[in-house]
């Protein structure tokens, strides 16, 4: 071989050696760095969130998803040192999506079910919640069961529909699902359903602010404690671990508790 066969192989060799240090500035290592491979540029990650669900997660005029569930995932993710950013993604295809990789994290206040647990991970719950029923001021409802007889509305592939279906039978017509749960709400105020079950935070927030006090909630001991959780696709340990580090942190240096004041108006637990 000559030498000038050599030294073209060695030059390709190096050329080749910089295009893929490129993205750090080849030959512009720091002494003393040199064993440390080049950080792999972050990958934005996509959150998925059905953002027609205040206080969690809602669109501002502006069009800007905004929310307590906007905020806590901002805040892992600044912990995790991750690089997020959130697409409204509609409830009803919100699972599959994770599942396809079109998402790679949910956070919608999800509840942890078991039955969801199958199908995707999530992290450590952070956010308590209840159903919680609501019903036109005058009405004689006063708990759950009371509402057996009743055309009851509720958003579609909620913990709230299952709850329903349980009590009135899961293919009752006495159930109106809908796509989001302002629409059910909505529906209740035009008395097109006498109860609407949901999330307490969602109901609570909705009549305060959009009924002119015509309508009540009603609360029933029966209702499981629900624990939301943010969503990966299974298997996705690495990421789970991530956001999980990052809820430790963002609990442990006080974050967590000024974020659930800022929206719920008190410290949490
Ligand atoms: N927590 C309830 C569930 O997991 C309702 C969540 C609905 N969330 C939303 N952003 N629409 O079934």
């Amino acid at each position: 071989m000559s030498g000038i066969a050599i030294n073209r192989r060695f030059a390709m060799a190096a050329s080749a050696l910089c295009a893929a240090a490129a993205l750090t500035g080849c030959g512009k290592q720091e002494p003393g760095a040199a064993s440390a491979p080049p950080p792999v540029p972050a990958r934005v990650l996509v959150v998925g969130t059905d953002a027609a669900y205040t206080p969690f997660e809602s669109q501002n005029d502006k069009g800007e998803i905004v929310g307590f569930d906007i905020d806590v995932v901002n805040a892992v993710a600044k912990k995790a040192g991750l690089e997020i950013k959130f697409v409204n993604t509609p409830w009803e295809g919100i699972f599959n999506a994770l599942d396809q990789g079109d998402r790679d994290l949910l956070v919608s206040a999800i509840t942890v079910t078991d039955e969801r647990r199958q199908t995707m991970d999530f992290s450590q719950p952070y956010f308590d919640a209840r159903q919680l029923i609501a019903v036109r001021s005058d009405s004689p409802v006063a708990k759950f069961n009371d509402i057996k007889t009743l055309k009851v509305g509720v958003q579609n592939g909620t913990t709230g529909d299952e709850v329903v279906g349980k009590l009135l039978g899961k293919s009752s017509t006495s159930i109106k699902r809908f796509e989001s749960t302002p629409l059910a709400l909505k529906e209740l105020e035009a008395g097109g359903v006498e109860a609407v079950v949901a999330d307490n935070g969602v109901v609570v927030h909705y009549l305060a602010n959009n009924t002119a006090g015509g309508f009540k909630t009603v609360s029933d001991a029966g209702f499981p404690v629900e624990k939301y959780g943010i969503a990966v696709k299974r298997g996705n340990s690495e990421l789970l671990a991530k956001i999980n580090q990052g809820l430790e942190g963002i609990r442990a240096d006080g974050t967590y508790a000024k974020i659930y004041a800022s929206h719920f108006g008190s410290e949490s637990k």
